[in-house]
């Protein structure tokens, strides 16, 4: 029996190892290559996807563990580009060289789903595991506070 997972509302019938990181799932079989590699050993963060709403480390994550769930990528966040966060982000200027922004947004998703009215200190503690070698970090702050702010009003 073949494995199934779902990927940003698309069923995907799963033909690698069931060690494969879902990552490389993702990245060379999908070629959905807006989540980023950049530590491989879970600590920087840039590899954030959801699986079934909750922020996971795709590079630690092995594609087995997402067989008969749901996957949301940045490339599923929204259909064009226009989660609060994305606007959030694009109007803060948030990015400098972009990298682990994706996994900057996915975290930040999650975390304002059960935190819609989060403080700075909160946010901050949400996201320390999300390394941006940037440091773009006060503008991530300030775009998370503006997009809880828009959810809450919307
Ligand atoms: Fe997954 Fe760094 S690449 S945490």
């Amino acid at each position: 029996m073949s494995e199934t997972v779902t990927i940003n509302g698309r069923e995907h019938v799963v033909d690698v190892e069931d060690e494969m990181p879902l990552l490389w799932f993702l990245r060379d079989r999908l070629e959905l290559i807006g989540t980023k590699y950049g530590c491989g050993m879970g600590l920087c963060g840039s590899c954030t996807v959801h699986i079934d709403g909750k922020a996971m480390r795709s590079c630690l994550t092995p594609v087995s563990a997402a067989y008969g769930k749901s996957v949301t990528t940045i490339e599923g966040l929204s259909p064009d580009g226009s989660h609060p966060l994305q606007i959030a982000w694009l109007n803060n200027n948030v990015p400098q060289c972009g990298y682990c922004q994706s996994g900057q947004i996915m975290a930040a998703a999650d975390f304002l789903a059960s935190n819609p009215a989060p403080s700075a200190e909160e946010i901050d503690a949400a996201m320390h595991g999300n390394i941006c070698r940037c440091g773009t970090y006060k503008r991530i702050r300030k775009a998370i506070a503006d997009a809880a702010e828009q959810m809450r009003g919307a």
